[in-house]
């Protein structure tokens, strides 16, 4: 586990304690300092730094110190996925965690002995997220601002969702019920494309030299990742493309799954994967994450087959799906670009955009 740490000088009499506390527990620190005590230093700075590594990834959580530990928390929050709280003493740090899944604790220099910050800290890492109707109420807020949800110390599964221009200006016009088949397939291909930047700006990236018709050069080349893209029949489908433009190496395995129109439970009728699934990063693509039966079913289906690094990816989530996904799969990562209200007595998600599979073939 990697966390971020960031302080002003009002938070410096702190840092001694929290660097102590990560090293005793062999926890990588990105540390953003201030490592030494300038004392006109201002807190937002820190606060922005700890808090883009968290949002981006870079690092699995954020611990930032300030006089009081409001200021860093108010900036902190300001970026998107950030859950920041200040956490003065052991029971505000458990129920932070246990109900907001906090991703960056803050604390006062004002208001903690250094002494105190062991404790604080083991409750904030210690505690579980209590997940259920929490989980719903950090959804809603990160559909406000579009985030990354769920981000946890325990590096749980996260809930992405892409808030991107032209991946919201395309989503409005595939939710259109004028939109034809036609323009419907070329939206699905170019938003599955748009995810596919956004899920692979992680990927490792090893030097190597290059030359140009003027020097030689130290390049970027994307480490030897082997990928797989396994779209849930018919409606993934359509994203296939869209993936495979970008990541053309990518092996294409296909679940075929329907849903009982009287049970709504997933019923599975096919599965080819590719023979070294066991190795690869797996991608299963699935537009519309509803009540999460076929897609918890087809997570199933791959980790049966040897499967282990999986995420989901789909282009519109209902709250009910993400929290059935995650609760039999923890773990897995959840892509999508927006996560709308509800499901309705059919099983569609609302307002969503009907039934893709129809409207990707003109089947209604
Ligand atoms: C700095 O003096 C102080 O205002 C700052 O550290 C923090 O407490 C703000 O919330």
């Amino acid at each position: 586990m990697k966390i971020a740490l960031g302080c002003d000088h009002a938070g410096y009499n702190l840092r001694e304690a929290v660097l102590k506390f990560l090293s005793s527990k062999n926890i990588d620190c990105l540390d953003f300092g201030s490592k030494e005590f300038l004392s006109e230093d201002d807190y937002p700075d820190a606060a922005f730094k700890v808090a883009y590594s968290v949002s981006e990834n870079e690092a699995d959580a954020g611990i930032l110190l300030c006089g009081t530990g409001f200021g860093v928390a108010i900036s902190a929050n300001k970026i998107n996925g950030i859950r920041a709280m200040a956490c003065n003493n052991i029971e505000s740090a458990k129920s932070a965690k246990r109900h907001l899944n906090l991703n960056v604790i803050t604390m006062g220099g004002r208001f903690v002995k250094p002494e105190e910050v062991e404790g604080i800290l083991n409750a904030w890492l210690d505690t579980p997220f209590e997940g259920g109707r929490h989980l719903r109420r950090i959804n809603k807020i990160a559909l406000k601002e579009g985030s990354t949800l769920n981000a946890s110390p325990e590096n749980n599964g996260r809930v992405v969702i892409f808030n991107h221009p032209l991946i919201q200006h395309k989503l409005g016009i595939i939710r259109d019920i004028n939109t034809s088949a036609k323009q419907f397939r070329e939206l699905l291909h170019e938003i599955a494309a748009l995810m596919v930047y956004e899920i692979t700006r992680t990927l490792p990236l090893t030097e190597k030299e290059v030359e140009t018709p003027f020097a030689k050069i130290k390049a970027y080349t994307i480490e030897g990742k082997k990928l797989a893209i396994v779209p849930v029949l018919r409606a993934g489908l359509g994203m296939v493309d869209g993936f495979l433009d970008l990541i053309p190496n990518a092996k294409v395995g296909h679940i075929g799954l329907y849903r009982d129109p009287v049970s709504l439970e997933p019923v599975e009728y096919y599965c080819k994967l590719p023979f070294d699934i066991e190795d690869r990063d797996i991608f299963i693509l699935d537009p519309m994450l509803a009540t999460g039966g076929s897609s918890a079913t087809a997570i199933n289906m791959i980790k049966k087959r040897g499967g282990k690094k999986i995420s989901l990816v789909c282009m519109i989530a209902a709250p009910d799906g993400v929290e059935r996904v995650h609760k039999e799969h923890p773990e897995v990562d959840i892509f999508i670009a927006a996560l709308d209200s509800h499901i309705n007595d059919q099983g569609y998600i609302v307002p969503g955009l009907g039934d893709t599979g129809d409207r990707l073939f003109g089947t209604k």
